[in-house]
């Protein structure tokens, strides 16, 4: 492992491409009602978790955003209640192929941000270039595939059903406001997997960006306002209980699209004055086990839980957040684990080959110490020659062994780059463990024998929403279903779930008889309805 101390490097040694343009980066407008508004109150200072060195100090700031009050999230909320109207403004009125127009010219404006909003990644989250790439590219494949999922939807409902001597069509409508907020894990990704899929269902949508990665939506901002009609995206930024309050208390929220913790999704839950007209769609908390059984690959499973609990420094709701090894391989296990560790790379965002990049919450150093004292405290062993390192927002991950009940690392999600390791003599122990948890979104289970990981998955997958065998947990593809139980989810998200969850079925009937087959026959020749339509989409 390099000095942590010299990672840290003067403005003059970073690469001229990698510099922020414009520097610093200040977001001065925001969308509301088609309008970018220019802001003439209080800004929030964006720090960077990339430090800085300035001499003997260091600077972190980058930026700053708009920190909005009450007024102006209930305007954004007004704009997008007006462009919904009931259902009856343009937007929702709009024929698919319409809707589908809009949000390809988007998609075509979005990548020509390509560069800067990969450069803010890397800036305001620390993630890795490659991540960072990845993540817009993902993005706009997402957006892609959407279009063709929802193009299928329309084909499949743009026919006629007759049951029973009634003669029916029945499409997919849209619900109303939706309030987007994403997390600052993957704040263009994850916030784009629930605002596009809502958009094109002809939803109208308020949308706050998650507290870090704010600055890298900006770039789109001018793409939004003339791709959509006015209102249909509105943006707001600043304190949750200053702007989301008072939209949650208007009772006026349709959808709650929310990545984060179950801690706040209850809360905002909870401020909507009828909870039974607001529909939630919640990716939550998780703590994703890997099992590894007495006969597993051993080399197999230490790639695939190192790259489990370390991709973006464990910042991912799917990692894997706890390892559960048969004690016979227990020992072997963990020193191929911190041979595999110690190798890793920790360095800025765009050093080449980085795997572990500076961690952007505020003090989530000391946060993850507590967790390793308390652990080592009560009798887990740390590891690894360089687990726990830091300095400033860089910390080498330390790998814990015989992480018990009663240790804080045993159900608490870190969320970072620590790995408890906890040995197990009865599979009852871990699949026990699975149970009493809060959480219920994937497991990974690495075994060999047929028997032995047919009968876990059958378990399990009454306790998780994934069970990955052999490999690490994990969303992707984005045409599965990603969803969780108990504390971890609320609904279910891929490209073709997503477009379900945002839309509601309503159908047109009637009785089949010669009067109403004429009526139908003529809404259907003179065109004259967008639901009542056969045309299909090519
Ligand atoms: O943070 C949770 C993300 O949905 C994880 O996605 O498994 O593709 O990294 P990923």
């Amino acid at each position: 492992m390099d000095n942590l101390k010299e990672i840290f490097v003067e403005k003059c040694q970073i690469p001229a491409e990698y510099h922020l343009n414009p520097f610093p980066f200040h977001q001065t407008n925001y969308l509301i009602n088609g309008e970018l508004r220019k802001w003439e109150g209080e800004y929030n200072e964006v720090l960077s978790p990339i430090y800085v060195k300035e001499g003997e100090n260091y600077t972190r700031t980058i930026g700053s955003y708009p920190l909005m009050g009450e007024k102006e999230a209930l305007e954004a909320l007004d704009a997008a209640v007006a462009a919904y109207n009931h259902g009856n403004g343009e937007w929702p009125s709009m024929t698919v192929e319409q809707r589908i127009g809009c949000i390809r010219n988007f998609v075509m404006m979005m990548q020509e941000q390509r560069d800067i909003i990969v450069n803010l990644l890397m800036w305001e989250i620390g993630k890795s270039r490659a991540d960072s790439e990845k993540e817009f590219d993902r993005t706009v494949d997402y957006i892609n595939d959407t279009i063709e999922a929802l193009k299928q939807l329309d084909r499949t409902s743009s026919r006629f059903t007759i049951s029973q001597h009634i003669i029916a069509q029945i499409r997919r409508a849209p619900l109303g406001v939706v309030l987007c907020m994403g997390p600052f894990n993957y704040p263009l990704n994850e916030t784009f997997t629930t605002l596009i899929p809502a958009l094109i269902m002809g939803n109208c949508v308020i949308f706050k960006p998650p507290k870090l990665g704010v600055l890298l939506h900006a770039p789109l901002l001018k793409a939004f306002q003339s791709a959509f009609p006015k209102g249909v995206v509105n943006t707001i930024y600043g304190e949750g209980e200053k702007v989301i309050t008072p939209i949650m208390q208007s009772g006026k929220v349709d959808v709650f699209a929310f990545i984060g913790t179950s801690r706040v999704a209850d809360i905002l839950k909870k401020q909507h004055p009828q909870p039974h007209r607001l529909k939630s769609v919640l990716g939550l908390d998780a703590k994703n086990p890997g099992i590894v059984l007495k006969d597993a690959d051993l080399q197999n499973a230490v790639n695939e839980c190192v790259l489990g609990a370390l991709s973006f420094n464990g910042q991912r709701c799917t990692a894997i957040k706890i390892i559960f090894v048969h004690e016979d391989i227990a020992e072997t296990f963990a020193a191929m684990m911190v041979e595999a560790v110690e190798k890793l790379k920790i360095g800025l965002p765009w050093t080449k080959g980085v795997n572990l990049t500076p961690l952007p919450e505020e003090n989530k150093a000391e946060f993850l110490h507590d967790l390793i004292d308390d652990a080592v405290s009560k009798g887990a062993k740390l590891m690894n020659p360089n687990g726990g390192q830091s300095h400033l927002s860089l910390f080498f991950p330390a790998i814990l062994f015989n992480v018990k009940k009663g240790m804080k690392l045993w159900d608490k999600e870190q969320f970072g780059p620590v790995i408890p390791i906890a040995t197990y003599t009865s599979i009852e122990e871990p699949l026990n463990y699975v149970v009493e948890s809060n959480y219920g979104q994937q497991a990974a289970i690495f075994g060999k024998d047929p028997k032995e990981l047919a009968r876990l998955i059958d378990v399990l997958v009454n306790q998780v929403c994934r069970v990955n065998v052999n490999s690490q947990c994990q969303r992707g593809p984005d045409d599965f279903p990603f969803t969780g139980r108990k504390d971890s989810a609320e609904a279910t998200l891929s490209v073709s779930d997503a477009l379900r969850v945002f839309s509601i079925r309503t159908l047109v009937s009637t009785k089949e008889n010669d009067t109403n087959k004429e009526i139908v026959r003529q809404i259907l020749k003179e065109d004259l309805s967008n639901f009542l339509n056969t045309d299909f989409i090519l």
